[in-house]
């Protein structure tokens, strides 16, 4: 016999009902490729635990792993020693509740937009209808509505990316992954769908993971900010960002992060004398 109470004790105690938490887990993660039969070691040591609703920002060097990083957690790539954990289960491989926008929008020519948000929906067992819903509902959300009949090369850069956006949106996973999507856009049109990206996210509940090489970028989204030094690529620094930081890029909390976090990847940051005349040039971009 059960020692546990029964759920349907007719009393008016109530028992907690165990939500599972989606955390992601990373615990001791080490890989290594092969290159013209030299080994290389690419992760090192990475302990990285994500709490459902994050926004981390990852920034480190060209080559520093970031991208395999998020290799390894969308579960495209099983060979690596130490683990990677959702909700306490190893990744096994891809799955609806990760998904991924990469720098390029990938969208296929020969489809509409909607046609290239829908194709997402292929796996998901929603009816017809349903699903008509949802691409509406993410094409509204990135501000596409009017343009849901359009092809790809009938949109802008930060049109079809927008795209992308909803597409990696409308199976509403709870991992967004997000690999330099903003790094090809226009400075412009980059800082409008930077606070489309927060808001977004925020809508959506997602847990978002962001790799950019963009410093400013990183600390106006990031709840955290991980910053990975390269071979092998490790975490140097996994900061929290305060919202205050966050909320307003010419805060001074904003600007202490960013030369912080600039500092840490060997970024020089001139100091500015008392008539505002500075020496030497930063540059919020990591190369
Ligand atoms: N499939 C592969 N086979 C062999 N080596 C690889 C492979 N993919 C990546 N690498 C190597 O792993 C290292 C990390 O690459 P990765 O693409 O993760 O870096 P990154 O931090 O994303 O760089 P960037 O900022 O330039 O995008 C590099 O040295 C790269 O050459
Ligand atoms: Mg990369």
């Amino acid at each position: 016999m059960s020692a546990l109470p029964s759920p349907t004790a007719p009393d008016d105690r109530v028992f907690p009902v165990e939500t599972p938490s989606p955390t992601l887990r990373i615990r001791g993660l080490d890989k290594h490729f092969s290159v013209n039969g030299e080994r290389i070691h690419v992760l090192s040591g990475i302990d990285l635990t994500i709490a459902p609703g994050e926004f981390v920002a990852i920034v480190g060097a060209s080559g520093c792993g970031k991208s395999t990083l998020l290799r390894l957690i969308l579960g495209l790539d099983l060979d690596h020693r130490g683990s990677v954990e959702l909700d306490g289960k190893p990744v096994r491989g891809p799955g609806l509740d990760r998904s991924i926008v990469f720098q390029d929008h990938r969208l296929l020519p020969w489809l509409t937009a909607e046609r290239n948000v829908a194709a997402a929906l292929l796996r998901s067992g929603l009816s017809r209808a349903e699903k008509d819903r949802t691409v509406r509902e993410h094409l509204a959300l990135v501000g596409l509505t009017d343009f849901a009949g359009a092809y790809p090369g009938q949109l802008s850069g930060g049109m079809a990316q927008r795209v992308a956006i909803a597409r990696a949106l409308v199976n509403r996973p709870r991992f967004l992954l997000l690999d330099e999507p903003l790094g090809a856009l226009d400075a412009l049109t980059r800082l409008r769908l930077q606070d489309e990206l927060k808001r977004i996210v925020r809508h959506e509940g997602a847990t978002a993971v962001l790799v950019t090489h963009d410093v400013d970028e990183a600390v106006y989204l990031g709840n955290r900010v991980v910053i990975m030094h390269p071979r092998p690529g490790r975490i140097a620094e996994d900061i929290h960002v305060p919202e205050a930081a966050r909320a307003d890029r010419s805060s001074p909390e904003f600007v202490a992060l960013r030369d912080h976090v600039l500092e840490r990847l060997g970024v020089h940051i001139p100091h500015v004398g008392p008539h505002g005349d500075s020496h030497g040039g930063a540059v919020a971009a990591v190369p």
